[in-house]
């Protein structure tokens, strides 16, 4: 397991030190403007209504001390009983289970040593309800957010979205699940209850005290944070007892910068029914699926059949190219991406005679037709750009006062996008290098192959996330390693809505998205944790 061992291991806890976390990579680090926190109104009269504090708690995740972390702890003030479900034996946030329609209110409360503020990944709700990083709240404030749910049957994530703290509230605890139900979806009677199961994969890296270790150097901000084991559900070897009968796993990479390739270990194919924004068409078989940080997959799996006993290994599989070797050999996590290992396990512990099988139709998608795009000739650019030690979009970091011309979006357009890897050829690689400092003498005994250019070196993969509306992804084209790309290529679900796409090196993709409803600054960034908080992050104007 251990081919990458740690050149210097300069994790260090996030309790003690816990200062010295979260400094800025790209030098802004000034303190945000603030918004006054909202308030209830009178007026909204919500279907749901229920508190999520955020606070610092213990609990067991390996055998011995429990953990210090930070959590979300909810309770329900009103509601159907479903529509908070705390996680047994865990340091997630409740799973929230709501219904397309519904009126919801959640009291966030901040019980935590700093500011933070809460993002509801994936729903499309208004700029004051988003979880904008303006809108933070100090300890022992509250914060009120109030909205519909607009969107369709799928799960979403809940998350901190402070400024430049993201990585590290996200890391020490702070993530949930969203659940959206709506009719169409009742209508096939997936396998719900106990056989339908939320599972939320995160990596960790402990110190010899059971304690949370981060990176938080350099390496860790320029490539993300890589931890020394994946925990599912907030466990170590997770295991599932199930019955031999179809079951719906529900799976959201909560990691801040890992991607995983989700594959069984005797190869049984998956059958993906959904993605991000919900249920697919129709089902696809895939060999594996790649799960980059943010994005969920919908997994139906069918284990009759199998006898009593028998055990099945979801895998991160092997695979390349998506970060580059230096970056694993500085980062010293005792698990480089792309190796392969266990994620959890389902054990076939009762028999069953319910079958069940997935209809030829799934739902239906509105796709977008070319009328319907407000700028064909001229696609919104999104350029994947390095510079200084950083990560960028469009060449700039981010500023939440510094809108440029393509980030104004009309409201109610639907706008095609296009990401793709800018060029930046020497440029880059000059201001890297020339710098001096922490990089040329870390890199000095690295051996760069002949021939490799500084941007082959750096270029790793970035989850893209857009705020709002999920997107269509309507051309995914590749020019680069195929043999690394060989390992990742059938594992990409195109098909469905996604508000999160992985985009490897050398991959140009159009996504068309609706910017509908609402006015005001929408995010887009990279969901690499460690680069958002560097600046790897812009906002789009709806005007
Ligand atoms: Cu899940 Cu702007 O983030
Ligand atoms: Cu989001
Ligand atoms: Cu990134």
């Amino acid at each position: 397991m251990n081919r990458f061992r740690s050149l210097s291991r300069r994790g260090f806890l996030l309790g003690a030190g816990a200062a010295a976390i979260g400094a800025p990579a790209y030098g802004q680090g000034h303190a945000m403007r603030r918004i006054a926190p909202n308030r209830a109104s009178e007026a909204f009269d919500p279907d749901v209504d229920l508190e999520l504090i955020c606070k610092r708690d213990e609990t067991p995740i390996l055998t011995g001390r429990p953990t210090r972390v930070w959590r979300y702890a909810g309770h329900l003030i009103k509601g159907p009983a479903n529509a908070l479900t705390a996680m047994p034996d865990s340091y997630l946030g409740p799973l929230l289970r709501f219904s397309k329609g519904q009126k919801v209110r959640i009291r966030l409360r901040n019980e935590l040593p700093e500011e933070t503020i809460t993002h509801w990944h994936g729903l499309h709700v208004p700029m004051l309800m988003d979880g904008h990083p303006t809108a933070a709240i100090d300890p022992g404030e509250s914060y009120v957010y109030e909205f519909d749910i607009r969107n369709r049957a799928g799960m979403y994530f809940y998350h901190p979205h402070t400024h430049e703290k993201t990585a590290t509230q996200v890391y020490r605890g702070l993530a949930g699940a969203i659940i959206v139900e709506d009719e169409e979806e009742r209508a096939l009677a997936l396998p719900a209850g106990e056989f339908e199961i939320p599972l939320v994969i995160q990596d960790r890296s402990f110190d010899d005290d059971n304690q949370l270790a981060y990176g938080g150097d350099m390496p860790t901000r320029m490539f993300g944070f890589y931890g020394d084991r994946a925990l599912v559900n907030g466990r170590c070897n997770l295991t599932l007892d199930v019955a031999s009968r179809a079951y719906r796993l529900r799976i959201l990479n909560g990691s801040n910068a890992r991607i995983y390739k989700l594959c069984w270990d005797d190869r049984t194919p998956l059958t993906v029914i959904g993605v991000d924004g919900g249920l697919l068409e129709k089902a696809e078989t895939r060999p594996y699926v790649m799960l980059a940080p943010a994005e969920r997959v919908d997994l139906l799996v069918d284990f009759s059949g199998r006898p009593q006993g028998a055990k099945l290994t979801m895998l991160s599989g092997e695979f390349y190219g998506l970060l580059p070797p230096m970056a694993q050999r500085m980062m010293g996590s005792d698990l480089a991406m792309g190796e392969a290992f266990p994620l959890f396990a389902a054990r076939v512990t009762e028999t069953s005679r319910d079958s069940w099988k997935a209809p030829e139709k799934l739902s239906t998608i509105r796709r977008f037709r070319e009328a319907d795009v407000a700028n064909l000739d001229n696609p919104i650019p999104i350029a994947i750009t390095m510079a200084h030690m950083a990560m960028l979009l469009n060449g700039r970091p981010y500023g939440h006062d510094d809108i440029q011309p393509c980030e104004r979006i009309p409201v109610d357009s639907t706008q095609l996008i296009e990401i793709f890897y800018e060029r930046a050829g020497m440029g880059m690689g000059m201001g890297m290098m020339g710098g001096g400092g922490m990089m040329r003498g870390r890199m000095g005994g690295m051996g760069m192959g002949r021939g490799m250019g500084m941007m082959g070196m750096m270029s790793m993969a970035h989850p893209i996330h857009l705020h709002g509306q999920q997107f269509e992804i309507v051309e995914r084209s590749f020019a680069g390693d195929e043999d690394a790309y060989a390992t990742i290529r059938d594992g990409f679900i195109d098909s469905g809505l996604k508000d999160t796409v992985l985009v490897a090196p050398g991959e140009r993709l159009r996504i068309v998205k609706p910017f509908g409803d609402f006015k005001g600054r929408f995010m887009y960034h990279c969901h690499n944790l460690e680069h958002e908080d560097a600046g790897m992050m812009r906002e789009f104007s709806v005007e």
